[in-house]
Parts: C-alpha cells; structure tokens; sequence
C-alpha cells in the first residue's frame, strides 16, 4: 500500500509520457471526448477525480491501468461522491502497477513507438474497437458491423479446400521458393489470362501472407521520402498507412457519391504532381462497394498513361460481383503500362485466417526493372508467405466457385445487400447508394439534422448507447463527419436487430 492520490498518480504518468495538460486536451479532442481545460487542471491539482468514462480515456492515453491511475492499492480513501459513476475495471490493475513504477515510486523507463508511426491511421481496428473490446471484456455483448472477416459469421471455408489442405499439410513443412509455389503460381497466372491481363509470365506472381503484406512490400520497395502516391477516398485505409510508413506522401482523390462512387477523374488530374509516381485504385471497393465500368477504368489509363504511373489496383473482392456485371482488371486496358494487380482467397474462399494472397505484375515490365528487383530483395527477405494456404490456390482458383452462390438472389450476400440497403435508406437522416459488390455499404448521415460534427464521436457514442459497431468514415480517410461503413456479412435477422438499435438511436441522437 502507498499514500499516493490520483493526482499524483496521474502526474508521473504524464510525467513518463512527457504529457502537457495541453496534450490531454488535445487526445481529447482528437477522439471526441470531452474534457475542458479546467477539468484537467483540477485533476491534476488533486481538487477533484474523473468520472469512470474520463478516467478511462486518461488510462488510455497514458497507457496506463485505470485501476493504477485511480491509486486504488494506495490507503487513500475517495469518497464516493468525488468518483463519480465509476464502474469496476475489468483488467489486471496488478500488471501497470508493476510496470508503471519501480521500487522507490520512481517511473520506470517507457518505450514508445517510432515517430515514423505518428501519422498512420488504422480505425479499422482503432479506438473505438478498443472500447468495445473493453466492453466484451466486461461482459457486454457487441453487435459488430465493423470487420469484412466472413468465417465468424458463418460463411465457411469449401470443404475441398479443408481436404485437400489437410491433405498437403505435411509437404508443407519447409519453406516454399519466395515467390510462392509453383502449382499455386501456376493457377495464378491462368486466372490471370481469364482475366486478360497482359505480358504475364509465372516469374511475375508473388504469393503473399494476405494481400495486406505485399501492399506493405509494395509501398516500401517504391517510395521514397516525400513521393507522393494516388489513393482514393474514402480508401481501405492499409493503403495510405503502407504509404505513409514507407515515407511517402498519400494524396486522396474523390470518390464521388454523386456518381455511384466512382473516382473523380478531374480530381485525380488535379492532384497530380511531379512526385506523383502512382495511382492506386480498390476495384471493386471497400468502403463503398462500388464496381468500376470500363470507361471509368479507360479514363484511369489514359491519366496514369499521360503522366507515366505506375497503377496499382486492389482486386481482392473480383469474384464477390452481383446483378449480373462483370468485373473488369484495369491491367488488361493497360498492355504498354506497368501495373500490380491484387487479389487472395480471403474473401471470395472465406479463409481470410490462412492468410494468402498474391500480386500480378503486368504490362510494361522494362520500365521497371529497377523496382523489380526492390520488390524480389524484400520478397526474399520475408523467405515466403505461409505455404499450407499456398498449397490450396490451385484448388481454390479450379472448378466449382461456390462464392457464386452467394452473389445472386437466394443467395446470402445478395439477399443480406437487398435488405441492409432497403432498411437504411428507411431510417430518416441515412441515405446510401447501392452496392453492387463486395459487402460493405457507406451511408450517409445527414449531420445537419443530428449536428453531427465528429463521426468518430458518433461511433463511439453508438456504441456505448446501443452496443453496435460501425466504423466512422474518418477511418478510411474520408473528410467529412458524415458516413459510416456498414458490413453486411451478419444474417439478416442480425442486420434487423442493427438497424432497430441503429433507428432507435437516431430518434434521440443530437450531438
Ligand atoms: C480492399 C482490401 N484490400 C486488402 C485487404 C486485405 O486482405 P488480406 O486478407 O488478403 O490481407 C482487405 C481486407 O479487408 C481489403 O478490404
């Protein structure tokens, strides 16, 4: 037992972070919260204590026990009308105690992570997934329409995909060649001439843990301090935290709403300079679930053909298409251009958990030799991606497709899309447009109606309200407080539940 308070609790946590009071207003503000100047000081002064939901963001911020920072082992005694609605914390007060101070009451030295980290973003799994974590913890139970991970809502892997794994497991004890298999690359690359992409030989595949990691590789092997990069927004946002991380400079064009969410292709021309060495395109996309025709792919080419870019596109939902339209790889409008194209088996064969994906490079291969060899220096030194889950793409790739199934009426996406679309546009204040692939949907809120100025506010305010969680769409670096995604991949009784709480809290909801 010590004597400390909370105030001196709060400050040697400041004090190890090298936190102003101005750095906790500032968190504050960034994440919605409300804490004034005078709240701060007053802490700090020991005049008074948080509330449970303040003492928490504090916790947070200061990554630090709230149980700690509360000074609960100390024999300091709060009244209980200076904690106000304080709840029990659900984690081990134990291990930032132990970790906060050493013998002496002296703060420990603290670790922090790399400045090259300050501006990445990744909401997806951010802040407010942070506080319904906490919440599970604590026994609640969450609703979550926030993660595009199909298996837990019940679309299972094909069987044949599970055999012929189990199957194979014990050849797969080594590691592969870099780039990946043969017979996976092999399927690759035919599933590549079915989509008609140009000038593609088996040395032009890279198999990757996921597409996640060779979007990282991508970025890193190309970008140098301050080049700037194309991504659209709203975008998944891994893109312009891989681009970010790597140095370079992430320049966001429009989606337009207007026009069925398709990039703004005047934008994308005004915002091109001569450091821009690429333009990323997430076709068809997550957030909006939109699908690009051929002439807005074109227009793409012409523009990267212009100005000498290099064009990435994330394909990985290609095969998740509905009303009947065809996906289209803008590779295959683009033979005397250098093109990545991505896609993986962790959407379209639900096994997003065994972690494959891969890269075609197309085109124009000659101009980018140099970065070529970039691209194979960090594929070799990753040895190779997680060979069990290469060693089913040649099944996955081959015969019956049963994502089809999913994606025409009767079917569970196509039926789970029909509904999740009807019922928002129903709930005043929310319009959406239509996806027509993948499975998410980015509504719009009417901010003006519910004076809604921080969307990762209304999140979070959702989510403690009703116990439902969406993610805010300043999550894929889109600029205004005035969109959410919503995942549909839950049953339709599920998305019904969703969308009473969602219309409950919309009839009081004023920020
Ligand atoms: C557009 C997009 N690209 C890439 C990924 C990552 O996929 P993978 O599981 O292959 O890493 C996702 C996952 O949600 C995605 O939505």
């Amino acid at each position: 037992m010590t004597n400390e308070t909370f105030s001196d609790r709060l400050k040697l946590a400041m004090q190890a972070k090298q936190f102003k009071q101005v750095d906790l207003i500032r968190a504050a503000q960034r994440r919605g919260v409300k804490l004034g100047k005078s709240h701060v000081s007053q802490y700090v002064s020991g005049k008074t204590v948080p509330r449970s939901d303040i003492l928490h963001f504090l916790a947070d911020v200061l990554q630090v026990d709230p149980d700690w920072l509360l000074a609960k082992d100390s024999t300091v005694n709060y009244t209980a009308d200076t904690v106000s609605d304080s709840t029990e914390s659900c984690s081990d007060p134990s291990a930032a105690s132990l970790s906060q101070t050493k013998t002496g009451g002296s703060p420990m030295r603290e670790f922090k992570k790399s400045s090259k980290l300050d501006n990445v973003l990744y909401d997806v799994r951010g802040p407010v997934v942070e506080e319904a974590n906490r919440m599970e913890a604590c026994g609640t139970q969450v609703l979550k329409l926030n993660i595009g991970n199909p298996a837990p809502f019940g679309f299972r892997t094909p069987d044949e995909v599970i055999y012929d794994m189990s199957h194979q497991l014990t050849d797969c004890e080594g590691y592969s060649p870099s780039q990946g298999l043969f017979s996976a690359r092999k399927a690759i690359m035919q599933y590549a001439q079915l989509k008609k992409l140009p000038n593609v030989s088996i040395d032009d595949i890279y198999t990757g843990n996921g597409v996640s990691e060779l979007i990282n590789l991508c970025m890193s092997a190309l970008l140098d301090d301050g080049d700037e990069i194309l991504i659209p927004s709203p975008d998944y946002p891994l893109w312009t935290a891989c681009a970010t991380l790597a140095g370079g400079k992430a320049v966001h064009y429009i989606c337009d709403e207007q026009s069925e969410w398709y990039p703004d292709i005047d934008d994308m021309r005004k915002k091109i300079t001569d450091r821009t060495k690429a333009i990323v395109i997430i076709n068809p996309n997550n957030p909006t679930g939109a699908l690009y025709p051929k002439e807005v792919l074109q227009q793409i080419v012409e523009l990267a053909r212009e100005h000498q870019l290099i064009i990435f596109s994330d394909e990985i939902y290609d095969r998740l298409v509905m009303d009947g339209l065809e996906h289209v790889s803008i590779a295959s409008l683009a033979p005397d251009l250098f093109c990545v194209t991505f896609s993986g088996l962790s959407k379209s064969h639900m096994i997003a958990g065994f972690r494959i994906g891969w890269m075609i490079l197309s085109g124009n291969k000659a101009i980018a030799k140099d970065y070529i060899e970039g691209l194979k220096m960090l594929s070799n030194m990753r040895l190779c991606s997680n060979v069990p889950a290469q060693s089913v793409v040649q099944t996955a790739l081959g015969g019956h497709q049963s994502v089809n199934d999913y994606i025409v009426p009767g079917g569970r996406i196509y039926e789970q899309r029909e509904y999740v679309y009807k019922a928002f546009c129903d709930i005043p204040g929310i319009t959406a447009v239509k996806p027509k692939a993948a499975f998410y949907m980015f509504p719009k809120i009417d901010t003006k109606k519910f004076n809604i100025t921080n969307d990762e506010k209304f999140a979070l305010d959702l989510l403690r309200d009703k116990k439902l969680l969406i993610v805010h769409g300043g999550g894929f670096n889109w600029g205004q407080p005035d969109h959410f995604r919503v995942v549909y991949l839950p049953r339709i009784e599920v998305l019904k539940d969703a969308v009473g709480k969602l219309t409950d809290f919309l009839s009081y909801y004023h920020q």
